[in-house]
């Protein structure tokens, strides 16, 4: 595929958007005035300005100017069964009918069995709760390098933790590093945190090797997803997670799953159940909350035990941790995932497939030569989750965050923002070119889903060629 120069695309397209959108548009103008670029993450500040939502239910959300849109994003992939799905906001509702619901500040039982669910779906031995997947990574990291008296962290380049310390570092490409990932990527960091944190290349185990090679004995922990989310829906081969296992092992690091999208979306549980690989320590969030804001770092009592009164880690989980309301739509959301496994996973892997397959013929049928990944492997059954990219080179196997995330090599404004804001038009919502199916997605959706693409396609290519 060529390179194209969007800016007339992108002109056309934003006009049309904002002829449709006047009061998507009116509230973002109000907005602009009290919130920083008019909103709280940036992710969801699309260009000319986001659809402000007013209802979601199931596969669709419904904005201001009344469009049903069609998401693919799902509250950052947190809702597997759609959104406000009634298993748990029936709960919820009889809960604050009967008063219990807002913060308390006091303990329950809810939380023993959310922890006791995680421990058994998990491996897990003991469990410590917080409020949001950005926290849990960094109590995650702040406990390995107190079990281990390391100051490094070693992580993928492109993998993307939450924005915590540690997290800040090689998430963005940058074409003039010489490891293209090695880069802090905010203002205001400590200093010391660009040279404690360390990247390798994913499924790159000569690399892995020789990272560990070099800097074993000042590692504290290597922490990754075992199926890349932001990066591009990337799987982890079994060979390099056995050897990332390996490798810590030998070297007295401890290992970290950041399962905060991979959680529960796979299976009821974690995937190193899939993979049978079990790591010092795991992160959870999204999916296991229920829509709620709910986060965990599971993991090996002995280090786990450092974040208790004698161990001396300030893992304090905040006010709002295990939020009453949240513990009930968590262990809700994890009882019925677990109980509806075998109908719920095969559902969504086959949906997934569906969904990849869909989108690649409906763009490449309109001449934009589509590639999904997230596919499942040797070890993951297969998956709801599917990114959309465009190498130049159809031979590029867009398996890795240095292929997927450099605009030399896959069309990242395409996939990113133009064909975002194309299906948009056709009341479709993407994100990095797709997201995730869901329990409410349908057969049909992925119909409509393909027809919008074909359209979006149509559109795309006669005004870039025009
Ligand atoms: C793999 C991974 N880890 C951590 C986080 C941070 O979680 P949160 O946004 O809940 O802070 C995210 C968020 O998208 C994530 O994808």
């Amino acid at each position: 595929m060529k390179k194209r120069d969007y800016s007339r695309v992108l002109a056309v397209l934003a006009e049309e958007y904002t002829r449709r959108s006047p009061r998507s548009a009116s509230i973002n103008r109000e907005a602009l005035r009290v919130l920083v670029d008019g909103g709280s993450h940036t992710i969801r500040l699309l260009r000319p300005f986001p659809p402000r939502i007013r209802e979601a239910r199931g596969a669709c959300v419904t904005d201001e100017d009344g469009h049903r849109i069609l998401d693919f994003w799902q509250g950052h992939h947190a809702n597997i069964l759609g959104h406000n799905p009634r298993e748990i906001t029936g709960p919820l509702a009889a809960a604050f009918a009967k008063g219990f619901g807002l913060q308390s500040g006091f303990t329950d039982s809810l939380q023993v069995q959310v922890a006791e669910t995680l421990c058994s779906r998990t491996g897990a031995e003991r469990v410590r709760l917080t409020s949001s997947g950005s926290l849990a990574t960094m109590y995650a990291i702040m406990l390995a390098r107190a079990a281990t008296g390391r100051e490094k962290v070693l992580k993928i380049g492109g993998g993307w933790h939450g924005a915590q310390p540690w997290g800040l570092v090689g998430v963005d490409y940058h074409a003039e590093n010489s490891h293209s990932f090695q880069h802090a990527e905010s203002r205001g960091l400590p200093s010391a945190v660009a040279d404690q944190v360390l990247v390798t290349g994913f499924n790159d185990v000569g690399m892995l090797e020789e990272q560990f090679r070099r800097y074993g004995p000042g590692i504290a922990c290597f922490i990754l997803e075992p199926f890349m989310g932001s990066s591009g829906s990337l799987p982890a081969t079994m060979a390099f997670l056995k050897t990332a296992r390996d490798l810590t092992r030998k070297h007295g690091a401890l290992l970290i799953f950041d399962e905060v999208i991979s959680g529960f979306r796979f299976c009821a549980g974690s995937t190193s159940r899939l993979f049978s690989i079990q790591p010092d320590l795991a992160t959870f969030a999204k999916i296991m909350g229920g829509g709620m804001p709910v986060a965990a770092v599971a993991g090996r009592s002995e280090v786990m035990d450092l974040a208790g009164k004698a161990g001396g880690v300030k893992f304090s989980g905040g006010t709002y941790s295990c939020h009453p309301a949240a513990m009930l739509a968590s262990i809700t959301m994890m009882r019925h995932l677990v109980d509806r496994e075998a109908e719920i996973y095969p559902r969504l892997a086959a949906l997934g497939d569906e969904a990849r397959r869909t989108v690649e013929e409906s763009l490449r049928s309109e001449g934009l030569q589509a590639r999904c990944t997230g596919y499942g492997n040797d070890a993951l059954p297969g998956s709801s989750m599917a990114s959309v990219h465009f190498p130049f080179d159809e031979s590029c196997p867009c398996s890795s965050p240095e292929q997927t995330r450099n605009p030399e090599v896959c069309d990242v404004e395409l996939s990113d923002t133009i064909l975002q804001l194309a299906l948009l038009l056709e009341d479709v919502f993407v994100m990095h070119g797709l997201g995730s199916v869901s329990v409410a997605h349908t057969g049909e959706d992925i119909s409509r889903l393909g027809d919008a693409c074909r359209r979006a396609a149509r559109k795309i290519v006669s005004l870039a060629e025009a």
